[in-house]
C-alpha cells in the first residue's frame, strides 16, 4: 500500500464534494472500476457507505491497496475475467489539460489504471482545481514503468530523448521502488511542458516503443469527464468538448 493511500486526507473538502458527484454517476448494480490514490480512495469509501446502506455494486480495484480499502467498505470484488466490461472507472490524476488529456500514475499503479480505464465504458476523473494545468508537465515528470531488465536501456533512451528521468525509490529513500507488477518506475523531467496535444502523443509513442516501457502515466483521450472540486464544495464538470457544468 503506498504511503499516499495510507494516509488519505479523509477532512479536504474539495475530494470530499468531487466524490460525492461521482457517486450520482454510478447506477444500481453497476460494475465499477475503483481507481488508486487519495482521492479515489475517498470515493471508495463513499461508496462502501452507500453499499453497507443497500445499495448494488460490484468493484474492480486497480491496486492492492483499492482491493483492501474496498474489502474493509463492504465492496464486492470481482477480476477484470469475471466480466465483460466496466460501466464505469472512477479515479484521480495528477495534472488535467484542458483537453482533458491526463498526467497520472504518481500513486504507483499507472498500468492497472489504464487497463480498468481501457475496460470501462466511461472514465470519470475527480480531482481538486490546483491538478488543472494549461500544458502537461507543468508541475509533474511523467511516470514510465519499466520492466526492471530494461531500466538500464530505456534510461538511456529517455536521456537521449531530451528528458531526465529518475528511478522511483521507496518510502526510506534507500532502495529502488518495484510495485505490484515487479517493475520499476522512472520519473521523468521534461525540459519543457508539453506544447499541445500533438506533442504529448508523440511522447506518449515514442515512450511506448521502447522495448521493457510498459506504460506511461500520459493518459491521453481517456477521460469522459472530469469533476474539480474546490475548497469551498463547488465542483465543477469538465467535458471533452470543453463544456462546464
Ligand atoms: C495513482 O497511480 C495515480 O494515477 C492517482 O490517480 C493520481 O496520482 C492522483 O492521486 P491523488 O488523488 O492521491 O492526488
Amino acid at each position: 500500500m503506498s504511503t499516499r493511500e495510507m494516509q488519505p486526507e479523509r477532512d479536504d473538502p474539495a475530494m470530499r464534494a468531487v466524490a460525492a458527484r461521482a457517486l450520482d454517476l454510478i447506477g444500481g448494480g453497476a460494475l465499477v472500476g475503483l481507481g488508486s490514490g487519495r482521492t479515489a480512495s475517498v470515493f471508495v469509501r463513499m461508496l462502501g457507505t452507500r453499499v453497507r446502506d443497500g445499495f448494488s455494486v460490484t468493484g474492480v480495484p486497480a491496486s492492492g491497496a483499492t482491493a483492501a480499502l474496498a474489502r474493509e467498505a463492504g465492496i464486492p470484488l470481482v477480476s477484470l475475467s469475471e466480466i465483460e466490461l466496466l460501466d464505469i472507472t472512477v479515479d484521480g490524476a495528477d495534472e488535467v489539460a484542458p483537453n482533458l488529456d491526463l498526467m497520472k500514475g504518481h500513486g504507483g499503479a499507472l498500468v492497472r489504471e489504464r487497463i480498468i480505464a481501457s475496460a470501462s465504458r466511461r472514465q470519470v476523473i475527480l480531482v481538486g482545481a490546483d491538478k488543472l494545468v494549461r500544458r502537461l508537465g507543468e508541475r509533474f515528470a511523467v511516470p514510465v514503468e519499466v520492466m526492471p531488465f530494461a531500466a538500464g536501456p530505456v534510461t538511456r533512451a529517455i536521456r537521449a530523448a531530451g528528458l531526465r528521468p529518475g528511478v522511483r525509490m521507496d518510502a526510506t529513500g534507500g532502495r529502488e521502488l518495484v510495485n505490484e507488477n515487479g517493475n520499476l518506475t522512472l520519473d521523468c523531467a521534461l525540459p519543457a511542458p508539453l506544447a499541445d496535444a500533438h506533442a504529448a502523443r508523440a511522447l506518449e509513442a515514442s515512450l511506448l516503443a521502447m522495448p521493457g516501457v510498459v506504460d506511461t502515466g500520459l493518459f491521453l483521450g481517456t477521460a469522459e469527464r472530469v469533476l474539480v472540486g474546490y475548497p469551498d464544495g463547488r465542483v465543477d464538470t469538465l467535458l471533452r468538448d470543453g463544456v462546464v457544468r
